[in-house]
């Protein structure tokens, strides 16, 4: 991260000492975060925007596919008036490294002029993406924008951005799980672990 980027703005999520355990599955050098860590973590998650947004009726946007996941545990757990909506967006492809480049695959359902919106997101890597889509709701009269993300690696992002809600932040790793991809695979697991690096050296 370059020296004139702002840090970021939320509730600090310090960088864990993981107690990385062995994988379960092959593709893995290890599991990061566990079933057990991930939902005690989004409970809490859950309750703090609760807090902030009783009164709000805020509109969550997960942004397909990698926070189906999170959006789904995190919303039951937010114990206020809100609703729904997706957004599709391709920045990675089926490589490991962002391209920085943002498409629209799929657009909201409901407009979000006047309302406060939740971007919620599986991970924040260069920023890139959610720069993007802040953007956007704002230049759509969106009356606030705020932004949840699971994870938030380390030292990677390339652009300023004010994050409200972070659930880990983690090492610069490869991470799969919990709706995180790669090729499209091992969203299903369970749990967040660190993807062997000879499964996507060039
Ligand atoms: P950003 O725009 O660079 O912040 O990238 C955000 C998107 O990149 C996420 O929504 C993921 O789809 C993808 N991504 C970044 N890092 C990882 C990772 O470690 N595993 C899986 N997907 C990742």
């Amino acid at each position: 991260m370059s020296s004139d980027i702002p840090q970021f703005t939320h509730p600090s999520a310090p960088v864990e000492a993981f107690d990385e355990k062995p994988s379960p599955h092959g593709d893995l050098t290890s599991v990061l975060i566990t079933e057990d860590e991930l939902k005690a973590r989004i409970l809490q998650m859950g309750a703090d925007i609760a807090r902030d947004y009783a009164d709000k009726n805020p509109l969550f946007i997960g942004v397909l596919k990698g926070a189906v996941y999170f959006m789904t545990d995190l919303t039951r757990s937010v114990d206020c008036p809100l609703t729904l909506d997706f957004m599709a967006v391709s920045s990675y492809g089926d490589a490991h490294k962002s391209s920085g480049v943002v498409r629209i695959i799929k657009d909201l359902n409901e407009p979000v002029t006047d309302r406060h919106v939740i971007i919620l997101e599986d991970i924040l890597d260069t920023g890139l993406t959610l720069k993007y889509l802040a953007r956007n709701f704002h230049g759509r009269g969106a009356a606030s924008v705020a932004i949840a993300t699971l994870l938030l690696k380390e030292g990677t992002q390339a652009v300023p951005l004010d994050v409200q809600y972070v659930g880990f932040t983690i090492p610069d790793a490869f991470v799969v799980g919990y709706g995180l991809d790669y090729a499209q695979q091992y969203r299903n697991l369970p749990y967040i672990g660190v993807l062997k690096p000879a499964l996507y050296a060039e």
